[in-house]
């Protein structure tokens, strides 16, 4: 099986199925893995509807997606692939991605690039997993909905090779994405500005300054596309919550990072957002 344009998306959740679509929207070929089967299936639903919403309202060429159906595998494992690109969307804990890492670099040669979708964790932490050949490994930083979020981050760990990030800006740009590069430091960059966007709103709500409610309409009235409780339910509580452990532990206990108590409380309740169809509001 020639690597040319095979991609293997490791996690089919909220985005490496996004990122999956988006690759076989542009003529590429994916291999999708994840251990639940119900996770892959409902990967293969949402992408075949969101191809066919995209197609009906012109978002993507029509011959880039010609054929996906036969470009999309599926399966627990990876095994006798042989792609360009593996892209790591496994949820946001380095316990679970180092791991994944040391194995990744131990089954694939040198010249596949080795990219973590993650929001927070050091790139140089997950080198430090990967050490036969760290300098293929750095972030592809996507946004949630990826299908319609253009901007990419493109990361380099302390031991990430320039061609790595000339490869990144090259695949993400035939996807039609708009690559930036930014540093490894917690949350890189988009993710260092937005803490404080949604744990200072979490702090109001408890001192009672205002309601959630009220919290979304004057951002969503400042012009933010979305307030920050309405967008805490899109990304997923529990993962904005490990997004804000992760960049408060990588910044040595910055009070300014300090996650907050109703994140965890909403997670112990099982209340993640849109996914478990109740966050902070309730969905059909
Ligand atoms: P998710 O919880 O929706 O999906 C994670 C998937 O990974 C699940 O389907 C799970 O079965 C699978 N999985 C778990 N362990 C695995 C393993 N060892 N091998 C293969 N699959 C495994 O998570 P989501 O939201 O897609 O997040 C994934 C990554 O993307 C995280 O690092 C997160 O920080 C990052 N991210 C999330 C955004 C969001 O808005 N949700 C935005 C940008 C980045």
């Amino acid at each position: 099986m020639s690597a040319d344009n095979l991609v293997i998306v490791i996690g089919s959740g909220t985005m490496g199925r996004g990122i999956a679509q988006v690759a076989l929207s542009h003529g590429f070929r994916v291999h999708l893995v994840d251990p639940s089967t119900s996770q892959r299936e409902f990967a293969h639903k949402a992408i075949s509807q969101g191809i066919g919403r995209a197609l009906e309202k012109g978002q993507v060429p029509r011959e880039g997606t010609l054929g996906w159906p036969e470009r999309l595998t599926m399966g627990p494992d990876w095994h006798d692939r042989d792609p360009a690109w593996v892209i790591e969307a496994i949820p946001e804990s380095l316990d679970l991605k180092g791991p994944l890492f040391t194995q990744l670099d131990q089954e694939f040669g040198e010249s596949v690039w080795l990219a973590s979708n993650t929001s927070s964790i050091a790139l140089t932490a997950i080198q430090g997993m990967a050490r036969r050949f760290p300098h293929r490994v750095g972030g592809l930083h996507f946004f949630n909905p990826v299908p319609r979020m253009a901007l990419v981050e493109v990361i380099a760990g302390m031991a990430t090779a320039p061609d790595f990030v000339t490869a990144a800006h090259a695949l993400v740009k035939q996807w039609g994405k708009e690559p930036v590069t930014v540093p490894d430091r917690p949350g890189f960059l988009v993710n260092r500005v937005a803490r404080p966007y949604y744990l200072e709103s979490l702090r109001m709500v408890e001192e009672g300054v205002t309601d959630f409610e009220a919290c979304d309409q004057v951002f969503e009235g400042a012009g933010f596309p979305m307030g920050p409780f309405r967008l805490m339910d899109l990304v997923g509580i529990d993962v904005n919550f490990s997004v804000s452990q992760s960049v408060f532990e990588q910044t040595f206990y910055d009070p300014r990072y300090r996650p907050h108590a109703l994140q965890q409380n909403k997670i112990w309740l099982g209340h993640l957002g849109r996914k478990s169809k109740r966050g902070f509001y309730a969905y059909e």
